[in-house]
């Protein structure tokens, strides 16, 4: 099995086409690992001398990027049912902090990860109401995502009374369960230098018509100061096929900086740039993304649906995230997209009372499923 995923590199995961970038977190295997790899296994796959072998990797435990030195949860425990569609559901949580926080790391933790689809957390200032949209998106979890780390003196700010919006999608799986996600954050040591932005350059209108194999779907973003391009994001969702960013400076020829050809969406991958490319004012960042909307899609939900946004997965997104980072103090160098992702939908008390209350009718086994799910 090893040898079979290895020389189809279905391991270890990795979905850029190496002609474009150099990447921090590339976890592809060099021909050299590969073949050695290969012939380990062409071997027998022998265990060598004990000895030699090196020590085992240490982490800390629930965390990647290390002991965070805050945490928010959700403010209570979530109850998703067993059956349905759970719409995104939104929690306030408040940061309490009196001074502005610089944030080097962020890790958002799903509490039971057999239900939590996704989380994004977004900032928003204390006195502005959910209703205006969620904010500016600071961090996020998807299956395959890695966590925020900034480079050196760099850091994302948490302006002084800020609270946190965590979003959460919920796919219920047959068993209702009990969720309580957080986030976690490591502070900067010093001031940063540069401060980091995470903008979606997304376009909410694409329209895949059924049994459509090839339909692309654009979406630009023009920086309106200097500034430097750190990571890359693409998503979508079932139908997506390939994703590809383009970056035009205003008076250079055009450059594909990450090139996904065959998207997965069980691999929702942060690709961090080797080295942070500089973009005067005036560049663009094109996102060019190609759905299957066919019957050729194993994944397709319904390829004799037309297709349009949607937060489900069964309808579709478009989104080349990017985080980029400009001197320490300066506004985003995009301004923020015009669409809105969802309306803001608090939680249904009503129906979460409801669900709390059958939980709680089954004593023995209520409480060991709680349990499972804490
Ligand atoms: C050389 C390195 C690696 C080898 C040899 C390897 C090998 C394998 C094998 C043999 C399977 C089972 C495939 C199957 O059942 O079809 C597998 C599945 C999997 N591996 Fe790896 N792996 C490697 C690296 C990684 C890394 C770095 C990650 C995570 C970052 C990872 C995550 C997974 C996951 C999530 C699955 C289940 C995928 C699925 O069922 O679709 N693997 N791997």
């Amino acid at each position: 099995m090893i040898e079979e995923v290895v020389e189809q590199r279905r391991m270890p995961p990795w979905h850029a086409d190496p002609r474009y970038g150099h990447f921090a977190n590339d976890r592809s295997l060099t021909a050299d690992e590969r073949a050695r790899l290969l012939a380990w296994v062409e071997q027998g796959a022998p265990l060598g001398e004990v000895k030699d072998l090196p020590p085992a990797k240490t982490f800390q435990e629930g965390w990647s990027i290390g002991k965070p030195d805050v945490v928010f949860e959700i403010p209570e425990p979530y109850y998703v049912p067993a059956q349905g569609t759970v719409a995104y559901v939104h929690f306030r949580v408040p940061t309490n902090f009196q001074e502005d926080r610089w944030i080097q790391a962020a890790e958002a933790v799903p509490g039971d990860p057999s239900v939590v689809h996704h989380i994004v957390v977004y900032l928003m200032d204390r006195s502005e109401t959910p209703r205006r949209g969620p904010g500016e998106h600071f961090c996020g979890y998807a299956p395959g995502e890695m966590p925020t780390v900034l480079p050196p003196g760099t850091a994302k700010k948490i302006p002084a009374g800020t609270d946190l919006i965590f979003q959460l999608h919920y796919t219920p799986n047959g068993r209702m369960k009990v969720d309580r996600s957080k986030v976690g954050f490591v502070f900067a040591k010093e001031p940063p230098k540069r401060q980091a932005y995470t903008i979606a350059i997304a376009n909410p209108d694409l329209i895949l018509p059924p049994q459509r194999d090839n339909v692309a779907v654009s979406s630009t973003a023009v920086l309106s100061a200097d500034a430097r391009l750190l990571s890359f994001m693409p998503h979508m969702h079932l139908r997506g096929k390939d994703f590809r960013y383009t970056i035009v400076p205003p008076d250079g020829a055009p450059r594909v900086v990450l090139s996904v050809p065959a998207y997965d969406f069980g691999w929702q991958t942060y690709y961090v740039l080797q080295k942070a490319i500089d973009l005067p004012k005036g560049s663009q960042i094109e996102c060019l993304a190609h759905f299957d909307n066919s019957s050729n899609n194993p994944y397709n939900p319904d390829p004799s649906k037309l297709v349009r946004w949607g937060e489900q997965t069964w309808e579709e997104m478009m989104i080349g995230y990017v985080d980029v980072d400009v001197p320490a103090g300066s506004p985003p160098p995009i301004a923020k997209p015009d669409f809105r992702p969802a309306a803001i939908r608090l939680r249904q008390s009503a129906v979460q009372a409801l669900l709390k209350r059958s939980v709680a009718s089954r004593p023995a086994e209520s409480k060991a499923a709680k349990n499972e799910a804490r």
